[in-house]
């Protein structure tokens, strides 16, 4: 028999995106060892002491006593230390900001390491109902014998309360407002009622360990449509975009390198191109440059993750079909594609802003200032 290639290999696919207790799991066993040796209290139904969810979230790369985890979530620790307190306590948490902030990442990353488990996940959306949240019926069972536990299709929260673990609430503003109601009881009194099972069954009380982590974009709709209500049972947290075009770079560089690893490709953005795409991104993002010109902002988000996407669409572009490294018409090309998507308005502010700012700078900026007639029409 032959040797089965690569590209006929009889391998099922991989999954695309692991989740984080999946793709961290060892470093998460790592941290319950560390726990266990060092006798840190664990809250009752959490898997984590809170030091060591934080680490998990933030990496300890560079500490002398660390345990290797690698660099995940990028913000001030405080702000996540916050966090793993809202989730101790009684409140639920929400995470606000603007799109591609890592609130979703962030919240993964928290359930992932209270819990084990990041997928008790509600995604909101407008047609987003009570039955998504909490549960529903076989109604096949329902039929045949009438409620009783085996016909209940226990959604999200259902299954977070009696497992004692952490539920997501994606976009929770999207959904209407009425249906965002619907945690209320669940949030102060920690009881899910379920009016057609027999007594023993009808009251849920949540274990210890459930918590709840939502997350609103506030350039969707305001977080204003929330009642003041449910407003009340949860720490607010604004996640911000990384302020620091250092940090952002290496972010960008170390997350587009990973993913185009994943695809084969070993040469990744030079350097010096990232830092560039980052510094446009964020004078676009701000509305000025580092020097204080204003700059006229995009309509399209300039966040990290579309960042990340443009350099990875770079790299896969250079990779596949010039052969060469990457350079700076790339990156233009790849962002008319990944981050301007189909606004007019916003091809013809970055022409402005390569023809204004670009043009002035050396090095890369060239590239890209040369590569400016991509953008017209
Ligand atoms: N501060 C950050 N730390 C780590 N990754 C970030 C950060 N900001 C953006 N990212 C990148 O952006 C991606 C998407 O973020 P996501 O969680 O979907 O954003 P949001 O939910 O705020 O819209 C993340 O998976 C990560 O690649
Ligand atoms: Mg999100």
């Amino acid at each position: 028999m032959p040797e089965v290639t690569a590209a006929g290999s009889a391998a099922p696919p991989r999954v695309q995106r692991p989740s984080a207790e999946t793709r961290w799991a060892d470093e998460l066993e790592r941290l319950a060892a560390r726990d266990r040796t060092t006798g840190a209290r664990v809250p009752e139904g959490w898997r984590l002491s809170p030091r060591s969810v934080v680490d998990f979230v933030l990496g300890d790369a560079g500490r002398r006593d660390g345990l290797g985890l690698e660099a995940k979530f990028v913000g001030e620790r405080a702000l996540v230390e916050r966090c793993v307190v809202a989730l101790a306590t009684d409140r639920g948490l929400m995470l606000v900001g603007e799109p591609g902030t890592a609130k979703s990442f962030l919240s993964e990353l928290l359930a992932a390491a209270v819990s084990g488990d990041s997928t008790l996940t509600v995604q909101g959306t407008a047609s987003t109902t009570e039955d998504a949240i909490k549960y529903s019926w076989n109604y096949a069972l329902l039929l045949a014998r009438g409620p009783s536990l085996d016909a209940l299709v226990p959604a999200p929260v259902h299954r977070g309360m009696s497992e004692g673990a952490v539920v997501r609430f994606e976009e929770i503003t999207r959904c209407p407002i009425e249906t965002q109601d619907s945690l209320l009881s669940v949030l102060s009194d920690r009881v899910l009622v379920v009016p057609e099972l027999a007594d023993e069954h009808r009251v849920l009380h949540a274990r210890r360990g459930f918590a709840v982590v939502a997350t609103a974009n506030i350039r969707d709709r305001g977080v204003n449509d929330m009642s003041a209500a449910l407003k009340r049972r949860f720490n607010f947290e604004t996640v911000h975009a990384i302020a620091d075009v250092a940090r952002e770079t290496a972010l960008v560089q170390r997350q587009s390198d990973a993913i185009l690893a994943e695809a084969g490709i070993t040469s990744g953005l030079p350097g010096d191109l990232t830092e560039v795409l980052v510094t446009l991104f964020g004078e676009l993002r701000r509305g000025h440059t580092a020097d204080g010109r204003p700059v006229e902002q995009l309509s399209t988000a300039m966040s990290t993750a579309e960042a990340v996407s443009v350099a990875v669409a770079t790299g896969l572009a250079s990779a596949w079909f010039t052969g060469a490294p990457p350079r700076g018409e790339d990156v233009v090309g790849a962002m008319l594609g990944s981050a301007l998507k189909d606004s007019d308005d916003d091809r013809s502010r970055l022409r402005g802003y390569l023809t204004r700012v670009a043009k002035e700078r050396g090095g890369r900026w060239q590239e890209l200032y040369a590569a400016r007639g991509l953008l017209d029409g």
